[in-house]
């Protein structure tokens, strides 16, 4: 069975996915990042993520080039922050006041939480490349705000279903 990208990518938007930006600092020091959703806890002992990056992004660059990454998992007010992510300007950071994570990894403000990790593995998977990072920090910034979901092409966030 042959399938058309455009059909899978509609078949996949049906999985819905909490709303990430990857963020690297460049070799030139420059803060370099993009909004994903392809990013997925791996293993607890020890503490691995992954994140599947396109061949044709930028941040991949940037991530080899330090070793290391940041998920900024962004709340339900940050469609904005996605939005700008999401595109392909060089001028993402610009007016947006981050923070550097103990390993230097840019942080965004106003996230909910963020892990900083290092590149463990880097595997060549289609059009993507795979980078499994190690978690070196971690936190939590906001544990009361409504995470921010993409479902079907669009932003959502969550309702309790718990009485
Ligand atoms: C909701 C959403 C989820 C996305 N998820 C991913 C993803 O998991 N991996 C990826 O490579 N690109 C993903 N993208 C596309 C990138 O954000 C986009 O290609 C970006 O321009 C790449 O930036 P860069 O070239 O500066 O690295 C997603 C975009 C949106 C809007």
């Amino acid at each position: 069975m042959s399938l058309e990208p455009e059909a899978f990518r509609e078949v996949m938007g049906r999985l819905a996915g909490g709303v990430t930006v990857v963020t690297a600092l460049g070799g030139d020091g420059r803060p370099r990042g993009f909004t994903a959703t392809a990013v997925c806890s791996v293993s607890l002992v020890p503490p691995l993520v992954l994140v599947c990056v396109g061949a044709d992004a930028a941040t991949p660059g940037a991530i080899r080039e330090a070793g290391r990454y940041a998920l900024n998992f962004l709340g339900s007010e940050d469609t904005a922050t996605a939005d700008r992510f999401a595109g392909s300007k060089g001028t993402k950071f610009e007016g947006v006041e981050w923070v550097a994570a103990p390993g230097g990894s840019p942080l965004l403000p106003g996230g909910l939480a963020w892990v900083e990790c290092t590149v463990e593995n880097e595997v060549e998977a289609g059009d993507h490349t795979i980078f499994i990072g190690r978690v070196a920090a971690a936190a939590i910034e906001s544990a009361q705000e409504p995470p921010l979901v993409h479902f079907g092409g669009r932003y959502h966030t969550v309702a309790s279903l718990d009485q």
